[in-house]
């Protein structure tokens, strides 16, 4: 049945375990295959050409599996490829960005601060969805390298981690930025470290949820959620299943087990 099939979901690592988590706990019925691409990790020091190559190979697998949909729990491919790939498949492909700029628009605020790879801040994706749809809307970004292979190391509740969050956050909050954008699937990984620094719940907004609900919708809308009762989740990855799965299961403790493939 087409609505069995599963839903993949992707990264370049270990990040998109905090896309997965959401979407499980919204849709526990649907079967997901995710896949870390930590061959390759970070994405967010490489080039568009190289994001490209790497996002065409990871869909023509997903199309091998038979998947109804992708979606790019990784803010850097929905920033540089998803609108160039999204035309190149006949499932839908979903990124972070679009969802989350539509939930910013509907909120009186007036100053937004992002955090982000190199990469996403380059590409000015969330600026520019943002005053798309409210021009008056200023958008402050700081790239911030380092985080990614802090979280991907496992090394997450360390000292140094909270001196470089704090270096990237302190400019934001000069700023008086009403809302700060988690913009990479990596940063939720940091939640305890940036609530000590920000001393404020209702401060950030993580993309994760806005593409749970798109997901979510898009499924709605095809007629496609999977009401056979049948359920699993699959994880694989381009190297190191067992740091995968020991990073990755502090965060979600459904990731037990994963598989390296190659393309
Ligand atoms: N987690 C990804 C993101 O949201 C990729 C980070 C990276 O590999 O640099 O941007």
């Amino acid at each position: 049945m087409y609505m069995n099939r599963p839903i993949g979901v992707f990264d370049s690592g270990v990040g998109g375990l905090t896309v997965l988590k959401k979407l499980t706990a919204e849709m526990p019925e649907e079967n997901y295959i995710y896949f870390g691409d930590t061959a390759r990790v970070p994405y967010g020091e490489k080039s568009k050409e190289q994001l490209l190559g790497f996002g065409r190979e990871i869909l023509d697998w997903y199309k091998k599996n038979d998947v109804k949909m992708v979606l790019m729990a990784c803010n850097t491919s929905s920033s540089v490829i998803l609108d160039i790939v999204q035309k190149e498949y006949d499932f839908p492909v979903l990124g972070l960005i679009k969802p989350t700029a539509q939930y910013i628009a509907s909120l009186d605020v007036k100053k937004i601060g992002l955090i982000a790879t190199s990469a996403t801040v380059k590409s000015n994706a969330y600026q520019r969805a943002i005053n798309k749809l409210d021009s008056s809307m200023e958008v402050y970004q700081i790239p911030c390298p380092g985080l990614v292979e802090i979280v991907e190391s496992g090394k997450i509740n360390e000292k140094e981690s909270r001196v470089i969050i704090s270096k990237y956050i302190t400019p934001l909050i000069e700023k008086n930025v009403e809302k700060i954008i988690l913009g990479c699937t990596h940063y939720p990984y940091f939640e305890n470290i940036i609530f000590e620094i920000t001393h404020n719940n209702g401060l950030i907004i993580d993309p994760g949820e806005y593409l749970v609900s798109a997901a979510k919708e898009k499924l709605n809308e095809m007629n496609l959620n999977n009401t056979s009762g049948v359920e699993s989740r699959k994880y694989y990855v381009s190297s190191n299943p067992e740091k995968f799965v020991s990073v990755g299961s502090k965060f979600f403790s459904d990731c037990k087990k994963a598989e390296q493939i190659s393309f």
